[in-house]
């Protein structure tokens, strides 16, 4: 059953990603850059998460941790530029949620105002709930992340999936519970066990939308340039289908191009 509730307002908002709950599941992609987003929104997904992960993907980065609020704006802005109908998410990075109150509402107000997001996301736990409700009181939609949680891979030590034990399942609830009254419109869910999103999306009333997860969630999302084999060296987790070699056609298109100029058949 294709449902397309963006049909009617042209514009997808919080409460059409709500209403997706139950009706079908939700698509999500990130991306980075105006043409992405443009490429995306053509394909008529439902959401673009203009994700932190643009630090490994594109900013070579080793991880997500120095991606800074400037780069986000920077990045959101791109993604903006290209009006997408879908809802554009734009990530809060690493170090912002620690901060005091005023500057995290500072911070998604500027990805809010600059970077014309429509919501932003935040990597959080039930001790953010305070700083949650604020922020959708102040007017800003906000998606939670719960799982595994990139911007703590310092702690963490390595990626890993999360939820196969009592006391990680116990906390995840309470988690996503937590955000849920706090007033996240959904939540993103990476590398959770599948068993245990199933009852996660089951005890929520928002969407929850994973990654890595397995198919019982309330949608998927996918890193754009895993899906579309973006990188020639970097192999995408486990959990990703590979949807085309996009990176190896690039390549071969400049190769091409590098051969015309020196043979002279370009141009003629
Ligand atoms: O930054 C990102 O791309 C994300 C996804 C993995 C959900 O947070």
């Amino acid at each position: 059953m294709i449902l397309d509730p963006m049909e009617k307002t042209g514009k997808a908002t919080t409460q059409t990603i709500l209403q997706l709950k139950n009706n079908r599941p939700i698509v999500s992609v990130t991306a980075y850059d105006f043409l992405t987003a443009k490429i995306a929104n053509a394909a008529q997904v439902d959401m673009i998460l203009v994700g932190d992960s643009v630090g490994t993907t594109h900013l070579g980065f080793d991880s997500t941790v120095p991606v800074t609020l400037d780069m986000m704006t920077h990045h959101c802005r791109a993604v903006t530029r290209a009006k997408p109908s879908a809802l554009v998410v734009g990530d809060i990075p690493f170090g912002e949620m620690a901060k005091s109150s005023d500057s995290i509402v500072e911070a998604c107000c500027r990805l809010i105002q600059e970077g014309q997001v429509d919501a932003v996301k935040v990597e959080a736990s039930f001790e953010d709930a305070p700083i949650i409700e604020k922020l959708v009181k102040a007017g800003i939609p906000v998606l939670g992340h719960i799982g595994l949680l990139p911007q703590t891979v310092q702690v963490l030590g390595k990626y890993r999936k999360f939820g196969k034990v009592k006391g990680e399942q116990e906390q995840l609830l309470k988690d996503a519970i937590a955000l849920e009254s706090a007033g996240c419109f959904g939540l993103i869910g990476e590398m959770i066990d599948a068993d245990w999103t199933k009852r996660l999306t089951q005890e929520l009333k928002i969407p929850l939308i994973g990654i890595g997860c397995g198919p019982a969630c309330d949608g998927q999302i996918l890193v754009s340039s895993d899906l579309l084999g973006l990188d020639l060296d970097q192999k995408p987790p486990s959990f990703v289908k590979v949807y085309d070699k996009i990176g190896e056609q690039i390549h071969s298109a400049f190769v091409q191009y590098r051969d015309e100029v020196i043979n002279r058949n370009f141009p003629k």
